[in-house]
């Protein structure tokens, strides 16, 4: 099957209006794809809408939805109406704030988790499970090395990564079967409208090495028929960031802290 037919005939973008969440969406429709593309901001959104029918001929749909609002899956849901959904792109799920969990208030990390985990858990059962029936589709939720275990300045975005990384791979074993494929892309750094405004934030350069937005894309629509993961510049065969006993676990926290007090802990 072609990607249009195995993914088809309508794809979701969830934090679709810049960075890696734009990327998904000009290539998914290049590659036949309408979209339904989701964020908190519609010019952007009917912006890109614009794009992607000049250059792909396709129509998509805009839908400004806050992923952390109460009535955020219902919304999207209102959004999709009838269209039949082969692929659900989970994108939105940085952490704007790089605070340590006691420095802001409890909304802040209550909204970050409820978009980065119930949201996603919600929509995965309402769009996987046409795609079990069809038996045909895909679910990509976009994570990072944070999922790999705790660290200091990002508590919670760590742990609702770890929620992800878990979540993908048990979804996976339970899908691959059934002919619907599942994928956590892990990024590292990658240039990003919102990374950049982090580093900008806390007085940082743009480091040299940033992996682009469209390169992670293509990555994460090419690995996808490979789930459950996918470590941005890493082979399939090594074993990346994740050590298991406790004292690697704690040595690995004790170093992240390190890198992570240079980042987040500095200010202009
Ligand atoms: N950039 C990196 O270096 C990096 C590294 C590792 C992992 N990642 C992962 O890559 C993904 C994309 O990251 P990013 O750097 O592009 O930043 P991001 O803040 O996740 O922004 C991506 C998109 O999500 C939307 N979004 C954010 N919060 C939202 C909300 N509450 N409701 C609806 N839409 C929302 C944004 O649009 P609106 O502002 O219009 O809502 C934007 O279109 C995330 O999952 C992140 O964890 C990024």
């Amino acid at each position: 099957m072609n990607f249009a037919d195995r993914y088809g005939p309508w794809a979701v973008v969830a934090g679709a209006s810049e960075g890696t969440g734009r990327a998904f969406a000009r290539q998914i429709a290049a590659l036949g794809l309408p979209c339904i593309l989701i964020a908190r901001r519609e010019a952007p959104l009917a912006a890109l809408a614009a794009e992607i029918k000049a250059e792909s001929g396709v129509d998509c749909v805009v839908a400004s939805v806050d992923l952390a609002a109460p009535d955020a899956f219902e919304r999207i849901v209102a959004a999709v109406g009838s269209r039949e959904v082969g692929l659900f792109v989970s994108n939105a799920g940085a952490d704007p704030h790089g605070d340590h969990f006691l420095d802001r208030g409890i909304q802040d990390w209550i909204d970050l988790a409820q978009r980065n985990t119930m949201v996603t858990l919600r929509c995965c059962h309402h769009f996987a499970e046409p795609m079990r029936t069809r038996g045909k589709g895909g679910i990509l939720l976009v994570n990072s090395g944070a999922c790999y275990g705790g660290a200091s300045f990002m508590a919670t975005y760590a742990a609702s990564k770890a929620f992800t990384l878990c979540f993908a791979e048990g979804l996976w074993a339970e899908l691959h079967t059934q002919g619907v494929d599942v994928l956590t892309l892990v990024l590292g750094r990658t240039d990003t409208p919102a990374f950049r405004k982090m580093l900008a934030d806390k007085g940082q350069p743009v480091p040299d090495q940033v992996a682009s937005a469209a390169e992670v894309a293509a990555m994460g629509l090419e690995r996808l028929p490979h789930g459950p993961v996918h470590n941005w510049g890493v082979a399939d065969d090594v074993a990346g960031f994740a050590p298991n006993s406790a004292a690697a676990r704690r040595e690995r926290i004790l170093m992240v802290d390190r890198i992570s007090s240079q980042i987040f802990g500095s200010r202009p």
